[in-house]
């Protein structure tokens, strides 16, 4: 069985597909559970802003590149709240010996996925991964492969950290299979944000939580890391956003790029930057996109 079989959402709960929000529609607001944790996420936001990320449209050709098989050992990196992981987790558990483990940097996603069902989940930073003894004595011999979605930008501080996590855990000829955010991700609203920032004298180039490299970049980093790349390339996607750009801005950018800011001075950055994309962000029947430039590849660790 391939992967394919898990784009079901009948089968996996993964949400078929992504929607728009036009203006005036109702917006959900902040309940109880939607406070950040220490890293800056909450599982209770990201589901309910963002469910376009693992929705089954948007993870199909990441899931059919990594393509499972059952009794394989995976882990994904950067796991969220699960929905994905879960998705694989029901094709490799089908073959003896079969698991994913999922590890992520924010207490609230890991607590979420176990609660989602996910079996093998622990808290740890991809840039200085270390597997817990339990899982590593599981895994003797390394993953036959390592998987990401959207989460391998959100490692600016050392991308060549996240490769050296990844090399220890892999078995050699293991696959390194991800999709994250490229070269021109969030053109136009990433520089909106820039600019609302300078203009308050803060330096954005020192908040900017983003690494979105291009495919050479990218490429230069793999291959000295040791990994054959077998596919690697920017695939730009409209995205539509259900809670527009504002509800995307106080998920994504709230506490990362603007968290050092008071809630008055983040609101206004976010309602200026709204303003300034409106024009390219809304379309005639007010609903409401984004650029997305997604990075995909697949490499293989050498021998
Ligand atoms: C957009 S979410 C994607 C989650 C999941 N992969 C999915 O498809 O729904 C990004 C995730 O990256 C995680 N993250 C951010 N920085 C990280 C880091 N340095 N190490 C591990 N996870 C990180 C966040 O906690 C968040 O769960």
């Amino acid at each position: 069985m391939s992967i394919q079989s898990v784009h079901n959402p009948q089968i996996t709960g993964l949400s078929s597909a992504p929607s728009h929000r036009s203006q005036g529609q109702a917006k959900k607001g902040p309940e109880d559970g939607d406070q950040r944790d220490a890293s800056g996420w909450s599982a209770s936001m990201y589901n309910k802003t963002a469910s376009f990320v693992y929705s089954s449209e948007f993870t199909a050709p990441i899931l059919t590149m990594l393509d499972a098989r059952p009794g394989e050992k995976v882990l994904d990196v950067g796991c969220g709240s699960g929905e994905v992981t879960l998705a694989i987790q029901g094709v490799v558990e089908k073959g003896e010996g079969g698991f994913i483990v999922g590890t992520d940097a924010s207490d609230s996603m890991i607590e979420k996925a176990k609660k989602n069902g996910l079996q093998h989940a622990f808290v740890a930073d991809a840039q200085t991964l270390e597997l817990p003894v339990d899982i590593k004595d599981k895994v003797d011999g390394g993953f036959d492969a390592v998987f990401s979605n959207a989460t391998l930008h959100w490692c600016k501080r050392n991308p060549a950290g996240v490769l050296d996590s990844v090399k220890k855990v892999l078995k050699p000829g293991g696959r390194f299979v991800a999709e994250m955010g490229g070269y021109m991700n969030c053109i136009g609203v990433r520089s909106a944000i820039h600019r609302a920032l300078r203009a308050r004298g803060y330096n954005p180039q020192e908040l900017d939580p983003w690494y979105f490299p291009s495919v050479e970049e990218y490429s230069k980093l793999l291959e000295s890391a040791g990994f054959k790349i077998t596919h690697i390339l920017l695939n730009p996607r409209v995205t539509p956003l259900e809670a527009g750009v504002d509800g995307w801005l106080n998920l994504f950018v709230r506490g990362s790029f603007l968290k050092n800011l008071s809630d008055r001075e983040a609101a206004e950055v976010i309602k200026e930057v709204v303003d300034e994309v409106q024009v390219d962000c809304q379309d005639a029947d007010g609903k409401w996109s984004m650029m997305y430039t997604r990075l995909r590849f697949s490499a293989v660790l050498k021998n």
